[in-house]
């Protein structure tokens, strides 16, 4: 308390001191002002830009003020532990979008140093291999874009590195554009998620449990248009979801892709008995019978057939025997008209 005081006391009415303390800021802004090879840097917005550079190399030596760095056409294949802090040191970056650097590898950690971190946008890279580990300390992060990005092993791995603790704020995931055949999210209670895009995807039917997980987040918005959906008795529990709830937002444009003759229509315009599972049971199981009891009736034909065979041919003789006398009726009718005499032999 004491040397405080004095130092106070010495230093307020110093010129040496104040001369001390301006060079001192000089010596900081000057230092802030580094900026790394082949980036722009904007001191006031504390932006730091790197556009085509396929030879940059992470970690990038950026001011720890940046909140901002957008990393655009590096070729950068893996994120290893640490790629943007390094030596442990903690940035206050708010923002960093990561697009087009033909990412392809998540390792553990990579955005470790990064706790301020609201928006990461990994969109338009390659990933192939997402670590279980890989957002973890992302504890502020509210903003993940991750669209045009998921090789079908990335999309596979996905729901368990989205399954880490440290997501719990995570507002908005875009996931548009990733061939994505299922939701890729194994609980909706890790985040607190109000946006969920997943249009222009292969999604083509969402399940009862998908289902029922959507209903317990009633501030979500989902995102679904451009998916292929296959509009039968399976979409029955999405088809109550899209008709009863306004939680998909652009529900006028999810359509079905399947079948045929449904193709184009959008799923909420589709009749109940469309979608009726039991319908759709009873008239396979009707079908069933139906073709049970023809079968049936053509083996009963087919027996009495040949039980009668001999029945059949005498009747068949009889046929013949009549169609025979009948023939000789017209005969001798015919005889009689041309030859009197023959006819009188005949009878
Ligand atoms: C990107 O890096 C990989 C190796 O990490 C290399 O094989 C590839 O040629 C590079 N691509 C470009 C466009 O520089
Ligand atoms: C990290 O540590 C290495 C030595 O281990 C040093 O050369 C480098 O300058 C340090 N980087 C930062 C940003 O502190
Ligand atoms: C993909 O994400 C970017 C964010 O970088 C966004 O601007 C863009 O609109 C998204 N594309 C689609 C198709 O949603
Ligand atoms: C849909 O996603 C594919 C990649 O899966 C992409 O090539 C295409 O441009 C996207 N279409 C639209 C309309 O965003
Ligand atoms: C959604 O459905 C997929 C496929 O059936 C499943 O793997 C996933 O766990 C489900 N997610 C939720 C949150 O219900
Ligand atoms: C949706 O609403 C219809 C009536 O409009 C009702 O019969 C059906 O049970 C509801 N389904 C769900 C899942 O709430």
């Amino acid at each position: 308390m004491e040397r405080k005081k004095t130092w106070l006391v010495s230093c307020v009415p110093s010129r040496a001191c104040l001369t001390a303390s301006l060079l001192y800021l000089l010596i900081c802004s000057v230092r802030a002002e580094t900026c790394p090879d082949l980036c722009t840097c904007a001191e006031d917005s504390a932006t730091v830009t790197c556009l085509d550079s396929p030879e940059i190399e992470l970690p990038l030596d950026v001011s720890q003020r940046t909140s901002t760095l957008i990393l655009r056409g590096a070729n950068i294949s893996a994120l290893r532990d640490g790629a943007f802090s390094a030596n442990g040191s903690v940035l206050e970056l708010r923002t960093l979008r990561l697009s087009w650097n033909n990412i392809q590898v998540i390792e553990a950690h990579a955005f470790r140093g990064l706790p301020r971190l609201q928006r990461l946008d990994l969109s338009h890279n390659r990933l192939t291999a997402v670590s279980v580990q890989a957002f973890c300390g992302l504890d502020e992060l509210r903003f993940l874009w991750l669209n045009n990005t998921l090789t079908p092993r990335g999309a596979r791995e996905l729901p368990q590195a989205l399954s880490t603790g440290s997501l719990r704020n995570l507002q908005t995931l875009e996931l548009s554009g990733n061939r994505l055949k299922a939701i890729p999210i194994a609980r909706f209670d890790n985040f607190n998620l109000s946006t969920l895009v997943l249009t222009n995807n292969s999604i083509e039917t969402i399940g009862k449990n998908n289902v029922s997980s959507l209903n317990e987040f009633h501030g979500i918005r989902v995102y679904l248009s451009m998916n292929p959906f296959r509009c039968n008795c399976e979409l029955e529990a999405f088809y109550y979801w899209l008709k009863n709830d306004s939680r998909c937002a652009d529900s006028a444009r999810v359509l079905c892709k399947l079948p045929e003759a449904k193709s184009g229509l959008p799923v909420e315009k589709l009749r109940k008995e469309d979608v009726d599972c039991v319908n759709a049971e009873l008239e396979a199981v009707s079908y069933v019978f139906l073709g049970i009891v023809l079968a049936l009736i053509g083996v009963v034909f087919l027996m009495v057939l040949y039980l009668n065979r001999g029945g059949i041919k005498r009747w068949l003789n009889n046929i013949r025997e009549a169609c025979r006398d009948q023939m000789e009726v017209y005969h001798y009718r015919y005889e009689q008209d041309s030859d009197p005499r023959l006819a009188n032999v005949a009878v």
